[in-house]
């Protein structure tokens, strides 16, 4: 969801920042000479406005870039259409919508009454977002996060479009989630396998173990969880990862706003408020119906949220795990990576306006055929800091680097630990992806519309600065580095910016974007990243889809490929009105991408995919090459 102009109700950060407004503008030329300098250290990497636009030297996949063939397709022009529109000679189909049964027997999703807390629970997932297919060479596993609930449509039935009684709230508890689908080849297409053995729905009342070093801690401790190591539900999945033992990570993102207090006077404490919770939750109701969401009650309950939940998704026995040791935050994905060493290097982002990006590296190290043991159990944090001379280092988090009395604090309260250290304030860190070539990052800054305005949640300062350059940033930039020595443990790193999204046509200065970015394929708010097994960066957006003024030409949300090489990027596909793009993975042949469409409709002015009259509804679609040839 873009949050800056829709669904106020469920909006933190307009929440915050009514609480804290913000200064005047700051000295907007000071920067743009800062940001205009760079150029000499970029190398001219980065540049704007008639500027050279070059990325820095070779060293990736020969094949890709040698044959001329990364953009094997002809770029799709923006449109505001309330449909899915790919180039010529691809096709699309749906796999899984919002509400889709998936037993024989449940109950078909009702137009009217769109569900009940019963018929939900054995239903597809409302607002897909990451995912992962998992393929053992017999079976095949689509495995979806359910971010959040559309309450304007999935309580569309009620006049407040709100819950009204506790089946429409445990209704929307079942919304959320991870909904684990089997699915079949028919012919030449996949479809969900109606009750299949691997098929599951995890909710946000599910059973899920506390792992790690938070586990068992005072700070986790309930009145229904004495131990602190078994709690009910994950929600608010936003991003996804996979680990090299084939298991799955969810990654708990915008999880204060289903906490709320009975009590008008309570005071949440500066450590809830770091984490954007209050007396207010942002509309869900979830604390009247159910009484752990409320915070003068049950006031560690939120401790037990905001953390990286593993999955194993050929076992629909096996309870998922949260993994404390990956820290509490606003989680996008998370990006795991085998280090040369042995070590699984896992690369996080918390998206919100000026928090950080993070590292995780193992203790122990892994080797092909062993599962995941304690890898994600035992490990050091680290969080990043860049420097306006393309340098960058990790900077670890440790009780002695924090003042932080144990490990476990750290791992409850890594916002806090963060700021301790300095780390560099990012502009909303959302998907981070790996280049399968070679040790390479890449992270999606999707916007900032206080960078240079105000501080974040914890009075960090945000100058436009390093990777952030730009005031009042309503666009949002890819930034990219690489270990020093191709080493995931290393200390230290190099950055760049791989594209700064804007718009050449309403401005010339900064906010055009970086020179690959024209009229013909400008975007804002870049967000999902992934890369496909040819070493494509395929850029999906979750931004401003009014077309007008600082967005006018840019049309709905969509989907592009950039090269890496070259820094070229062009669009493949433009999503229904009021969506976002959000979750991609292929099959096991790389003959079919699956994508996520999220919200269509949000604003009541889809009714995709259905068409006419008919409710809109989240899905995932499968989009295929019409002659057969892989996509990815
Ligand atoms: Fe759920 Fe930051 O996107
Ligand atoms: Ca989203
Ligand atoms: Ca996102
Ligand atoms: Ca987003």
């Amino acid at each position: 969801m873009s949050r800056d102009d829709k669904n106020p109700l469920i909006d933190f950060d307009r929440f915050d920042d009514d609480r804290r407004p913000a200064p005047s503008i700051t000295d907007f030329e000071a920067v743009l000479d800062r940001v205009l300098d760079r150029r000499g250290f970029l190398g001219g990497a980065v540049a704007f406005g008639a500027g050279a636009f070059v990325l820095g030297a070779g060293g990736y996949i020969p094949g890709a870039a040698a044959s001329g063939k990364v953009f094997d397709f002809t770029q799709v022009p923006a449109n505001s259409l309330d449909t899915v529109t790919l180039p010529r000679g691809y096709s699309w189909r749906i796999i899984a919508r919002w509400g889709d049964p998936l037993w024989p027997g449940a109950q078909d999703f009702d137009e009217a009454t769109r569900g009940t807390a019963a018929s939900q629970a054995q239903a597809f997932g409302d607002n897909n977002d990451g995912m992962e297919l998992f393929d053992d060479g017999t079976r095949t596993v689509l495995v979806v996060n359910n971010e959040y609930i559309n309450r304007d449509i999935i309580y569309g039935n009620r006049s407040s479009k709100l819950p009204e009684n506790p089946d429409d709230i445990r209704k929307g508890m079942s919304g959320h989630g991870v909904s684990v689908v089997q699915l079949q080849r028919d012919g030449g297409s996949w479809t969900v396998q109606s009750g299949a053995a691997l098929t599951r729905r995890i909710t946000a009342d599910t059973p899920i173990r506390i792992d790690g070093p938070a586990a068992g801690h005072a700070l986790l401790q309930t009145t229904a969880d004495p131990d602190g190591t078994r709690v009910l539900g994950t929600f608010n999945n936003c991003g996804s990862g996979r680990t090299p033992w084939g298991t799955y990570l969810t990654c708990e993102e915008n999880f204060n706003g289903y906490f709320s207090s009975s009590d008008e006077a309570y005071q949440p404490s500066d450590a809830l408020r770091r984490y954007g919770i209050g007396n207010k939750d942002s509309g869900y109701g979830w604390a009247g119906a159910v009484e752990r969401f409320d915070i003068s009650k049950h006031p560690h309950e939120p401790n037990r949220f905001g953390y990286v939940v593993e999955i194993d998704p050929m076992d629909p026995t096996s309870m998922p795990n949260k993994r404390t040791a990956l820290g509490r935050f606003k989680h996008e994905n998370c990006e795991v990576v085998l280090d040369k060493s042995g070590h699984v290097v896992v690369y996080m982002g918390d998206d919100e306006r000026g928090e950080f990006i993070y590292r995780y590296v193992s203790h122990g190290t892994w080797k092909p055929g062993q599962g995941g043991g304690d890898l994600l159990s035992n490990g050091t944090l680290y969080v990043a800091k860049f420097n306006d001379d393309l340098s960058g280092q990790w900077l670890v988090l440790t009780p002695q680097s924090t003042g932080m009395a144990a490990l476990a604090d750290i791992c409850i309260h890594t916002r806090q630990a963060a700021s301790a250290v300095h780390a560099t304030t990012m502009d909303r860190p959302e998907w981070i992806a790996r280049n399968p070539g070679k040790a390479e990052l890449y992270c999606s800054l999707t916007n900032n519309k206080n960078r240079g305005l105000k501080p974040n949640a914890g009075g960090d300062a945000t100058p436009a600065a390093g990777p952030n350059p730009r005031p009042e940033n309503q666009y949002g930039q890819i930034v990219r580095w690489r270990p020093v020595g191709g080493d995931h443990t290393a200390e230290h790193f190099r950055w760049d910016l791989f594209v700064m999204a804007g718009n050449p046509t309403q401005h010339s200065d900064a906010y055009a974007g970086s020179k690959n970015v024209d009229p013909e394929n400008m975007f804002n708010s870049p967000d999902g990243l992934a890369f496909d097994s040819r070493g494509r960066l395929w850029i999906q957006t979750d931004g401003n889809y009014s077309d007008k003024k600082d967005f006018a030409g840019m049309g709905n949300n969509q989907m592009l490929v950039g090269d890496p090489l070259s820094g070229e990027i062009r669009r493949f596909m433009v999503g229904p009105k009021e969506c976002e793009i959000t979750g991609l993975c292929w099959s096991a042949d790389n003959r079919t991408m699956f994508v996520g469409i999220q919200h269509p409709g949000e604003k009541g002015g889809s009714h995709f995919p259905g068409g006419g009259d008919s409710v809109p509804r989240s899905c995932v679609i499968a989009v295929t090459r019409d002659d057969g040839t892989p996509i990815g």
